[in-house]
């Protein structure tokens, strides 16, 4: 497929370094009432870089901390330690103001539960025109119409004035979930963070989403980090893979490399689980794991894949490892490399 040329980078010619670039983000939660002495460790030294206009898929099961990671980058939440570096510049030290305005504009977010995400008692038409009022975006009533209209054909949302006018309820999942891109949108984002933005649709409506997606990352060059449980849909999506495991990144790099080449006992046993898109069975060698996933309050600095992992040995119960390059840009945290 001939891809289309990147506005974001188009537009932005002195830019050659990532997007964004995450170093050593953590976030722990204080826990009880009184002392608070004990912590959640939801977010581990996690590190990785988002290009422009590129999809970055982060997986993992439940509790792992992935919607953690993405609402510490959307500043919804406060960094325990950490950097996070917008084309180059810490958003955490930027003054409160212009410069944070013009970042919480660019890096949008998008929700999985679309039945929660709009208000009840609005019609589609305020959710849109809202964010182009705040951010300034239209000089008149006209535009304001017209740029509302343009954004719901853009998300497939036809015959747009009829759209504008229908209450949330009077929408489908996957046409709220729709309307939330739109949202996101209006303001012109570089980044969308998106989590598990499918997860909560009916499974026939899930691909037009995803494609969707991938549609806008095309055409505008957004870069998105997507988040999911499920890896098929990763790699359907993801230009670039990361794995995370109770809190933190296990092994990352192109979605090839990742679904090609496994390396993470823990991206194995995931990869096994996965269905053959062809026959729907699971087709891959059945990768077994025991024991109890680790516990995040105050964990013990080891592999936290060690209570689990088939190949444990006796050193990833004792220290963590670092980062091992595998080829290129595919990297494991694991003592077996
Ligand atoms: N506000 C909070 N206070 C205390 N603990 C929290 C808070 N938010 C998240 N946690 C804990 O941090 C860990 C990571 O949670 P997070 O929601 O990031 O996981 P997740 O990977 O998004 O999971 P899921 O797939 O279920 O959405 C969990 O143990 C969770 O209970
Ligand atoms: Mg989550």
């Amino acid at each position: 497929m001939n891809k289309i040329p990147n506005p974001s980078i188009a537009e932005n010619p002195g830019t050659t370094g990532p997007l964004l670039e995450v170093r050593g983000l953590t976030k722990y939660f204080p826990m009880g009432s009184i002392f608070r002495t004990r912590q959640v460790h939801a977010v581990e030294n996690a590190s990785f870089t988002v290009k422009h206009g590129q999809v970055v898929a982060l997986v993992g099961e439940s509790g792992s901390g992935k919607s953690t990671t993405i609402r510490l980058i959307a500043r919804l939440l406060s960094v325990t330690k950490g950097e996070i570096l917008y084309k180059g510049s810490n958003i955490l030290k930027s003054e409160p103001g212009k410069a944070s305005l013009a970042y919480r504009r660019k890096v949008q977010m998008i929700f999985q539960d679309p039945f929660c995400s709009l208000n009840a008692v609005h019609p589609i038409e305020h959710h849109l025109a809202r964010p182009l009022l705040i951010h300034k975006m239209v000089k008149n009533r006209a535009e304001l119409r017209e740029r509302i209209y343009s954004l719901l054909s853009d998300v497939g949302l036809n015959p747009p004035a009829e759209v504008a006018s229908r209450y949330p309820h009077q929408l489908s999942g996957g046409q709220r979930q729709r309307v939330a891109i739109a949202r996101a949108l209006a303001v012109d984002p570089e980044l969308i963070l998106a989590d598990e933005p499918i997860s909560m649709l009916d499974v026939s409506i899930r691909m037009g989403i995803l494609n969707l997606i991938a549609q806008l990352k095309e055409t505008r060059g957004i870069a998105y980090m997507y988040i999911t449980h499920d890896l098929a849909s990763a790699r359907y999506i993801g230009d670039e893979i990361l794995v995370m495991y109770a809190g933190n990144l296990v092994e990352g790099g192109g979605g090839e490399a990742i679904m090609n080449d496994p390396s993470h006992p823990y991206t194995q046993l995931l990869l096994s689980a996965v269905p053959d898109p062809q026959s729907g069975l699971r087709t891959r060698k059945e990768v077994t794991a025991r024991g109890e996933v680790s516990s995040l309050i105050d964990p013990p600095p080891a592999c936290p894949f060690a209570p689990r992992c088939p190949k444990v040995m006796e050193i990833c119960r004792h220290s963590m490892p670092a980062r091992t390059t595998i080829k290129d840009d595919h990297w494991v945290a694991c003592y077996l490399y």
